[in-house]
């Protein structure tokens, strides 16, 4: 089957990267939010990070005109109903994310490919919620989405192989890079990432450096780009928290239960850059 137009639920930080991209792929694109307030506000960071594209020279205006003339927003789900892959990406929560595949299955044909966004819920538990769980995968998508060049896809053990195909190819489409991942919380870069930045945690509580020298090192000793603490503050200590707890209570790995420092934090929300406290102060920045 030939994909030509894309499905995303959810336009919020995510959803609108990967309709953007998607749109810039020359897909057409519908994106449906559970309200106009809220797809306004996904729609128009569209518009801006298409803008900052176009004033960057990585793409003209012409082609900014076409990306955003092929996408849709709506608030009705029905209108999703011919798109060949629907792509969720609404809040992080099981409940909501089976409520939107049964929605979607009422909708779309059998051969419609479903995929999730899911950071640390099991593809699995959402595939078998549904009556057809081999056209279900993990697409993965890192933030923001139209500068990171990785996609996770995630395969169950009830895929057929012709969807994980299409997860690629759609990958490779939309410019990225793709890795093919076993569903398991936390695929390949979470799984990884997690318990490093919980233990960058716990070498500072115990005074073994300073935060500013256990990034430093990082970012000297292997050449990474950011280190533990800046990266927590960039992407939100509660989303940190919340994947962290995701995994430990699917795995119950104490690699993943985060010191009650990061729990403190968030309680009394102090949760990074977006607060303007975090591990880092960045009122006076
Ligand atoms: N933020 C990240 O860095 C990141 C990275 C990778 C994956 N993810 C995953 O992507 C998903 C979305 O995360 P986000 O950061 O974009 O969250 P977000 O809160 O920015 O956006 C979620 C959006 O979904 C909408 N929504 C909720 N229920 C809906 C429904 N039933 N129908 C339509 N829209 C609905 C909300 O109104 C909101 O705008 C989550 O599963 C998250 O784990 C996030």
């Amino acid at each position: 089957m030939q994909i030509k137009k894309i499905g995303v639920v959810g336009c919020g930080l995510m959803g609108s990267g990967i309709a953007e991209i998607s749109a810039k792929a020359g897909y057409d694109v519908v994106v449906v939010e559970v309200a106009e307030e809220f797809l306004k506000k996904g729609l128009s960071r569209i518009e801006t990070s298409t803008q900052k594209a176009v004033d960057k020279g990585k793409s003209t205006a012409e082609e900014r005109t076409a990306a955003l003339a092929r996408i849709k927003g709506s608030t009705k789900m029905e209108d999703l109903k011919d798109c060949q892959m629907v792509i969720e990406a609404v809040i992080e929560k099981m409940e909501e994310k089976k409520k939107v595949f049964a929605i979607l299955e009422g909708i779309c044909p059998a051969e419609t490919i479903l995929a999730s966004n899911t950071s640390s819920l099991s593809i699995t538990e959402i595939a078998s919620s549904t009556k057809h769980p081999e056209r279900v995968l993990g697409l993965h998508f890192f933030s923001p989405v139209p500068v990171m060049r990785l996609l996770e896809v995630i395969r169950t053990i009830m895929i057929r192989d012709d969807v994980v195909e299409a997860g690629v190819a759609f990958g490779a489409a939309v410019g990225k890079e793709t890795v093919v991942c076993k569903d398991s919380p936390g695929f390949i870069v979470n799984q990884l990432y997690l318990p490093y930045s919980l233990v960058a945690i716990r070498q500072w509580e115990r005074g073994l450096a300073s935060m500013e020298d256990i990034d430093k090192a990082m970012m000297l000793g292997l050449n990474y780009p950011m280190g533990p603490f800046t990266l927590m503050d960039f992407v939100g200590l509660d989303i940190h928290y919340n994947a962290c707890m995701a995994i430990y209570e699917e795995t119950k790995d104490p690699a993943y239960l985060p010191p009650l420092v990061l729990k403190k934090m968030v309680q009394s929300g102090q949760l990074g850059r977006k607060t303007g406290k975090g591990f880092y102060d960045y009122a006076s920045k």
